[in-house]
């Protein structure tokens, strides 16, 4: 890996080769979603507690104040909508040559591995990379699902993970699932964990990144689980003990609960 390359990691990964990223891109097909119809006012209360904001390059030039040293992964891949049933019709949606000027750690789009557009997306990945090799921009490469939802077990994003390190891509972004040490061994790239829509309970998510964490994932890539929150600030703050501090689900949500009254 070259020096660009691996300094625009190192601002992702953090010294102990972890990450706490915040996803806040859900706009560039979900439109104004809940909690972040304003996204200066969701995002920039969480900043302090976050190793880096995963958004659209719209997102940051009129809602971000450029004088937030905050590593930014930007979605670089789009061109649908919530309103169509299959949304794995993606195109890559914003040049290097822009994300180089928005001064990026690294570029991200998602694939969609057995979908109807499987090798539109994949052919999109590996342009991408071969842009970004050009620039010294990494590429986080997303197995999304779309809409089915129950592909998400570990024989399908085992597949896809491999497929997008294979390709190229520098990281990966996928689920959590059972067996999640098999997707992780068979990855040979650092994989992150997106939280999917909100779950039950926040003690629920603090699991799941415990046991995503366990199984050697290096960080989490999440969204609606923090900021859906009633108390996003715990929330984070939470998940960054797990993440970084190695806590227990006990001693994170112990965390959380000192926290969100505050
Ligand atoms: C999809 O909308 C985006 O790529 C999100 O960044 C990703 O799904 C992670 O966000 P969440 O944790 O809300 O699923």
């Amino acid at each position: 890996m070259d020096w660009g390359m691996k300094n625009r990691m190192s601002r992702i990964f953090k010294e102990d080769g972890k990450t706490v990223m915040l996803a806040v891109d859900h706009g560039y097909f979900l439109g104004p979603v809940s909690r972040l119809e304003d996204p200066a006012k969701t995002i920039e209360p969480l900043i302090p507690y976050v190793d880096s904001l995963m958004l659209t390059r719209g997102l940051l030039r009129n809602c971000l104040d450029a004088k937030y040293n905050i590593p930014i992964v930007l979605r670089a891949s789009g061109g649908n909508s919530v309103l169509k049933e299959d949304l794995s019709d993606e195109a890559i949606t914003v040049s290097m040559q822009d994300a180089a000027r928005l001064n990026v750690s690294a570029v991200a789009l998602s694939i969609y591995v057995g979908s109807e557009h499987e090798h539109q997306t994949l052919t999109n990945l590996t342009k991408l990379i071969d842009a970004g090799q050009d620039y010294g921009i990494p590429v986080l490469a997303v197995t999304a699902v779309g809409k089915e939802l129950e592909k998400r077990d570990c024989r399908y994003l085992s597949l896809s993970c491999r497929i997008a390190a294979e390709l190229g891509a520098q990281i990966v972004k996928t689920y959590y699932c059972e067996d999640f040490e098999k997707v992780v061994k068979s990855c040979f790239v650092p994989i992150v964990i997106a939280g999917g829509p909100k779950l039950k309970s926040e003690e629920d998510v603090l699991e799941m990144t415990y046991n995503a964490i366990a199984c050697g994932a290096k960080g989490v890539d999440m969204g609606r689980n923090v900021w859906q929150s009633n108390w996003p600030i715990a929330m984070i703050t939470a998940i960054r003990s797990i993440v970084h501090e190695q806590a227990s689900v006990k001693k994170a949500f112990s965390l959380f609960e000192s926290l969100k009254n505050k």
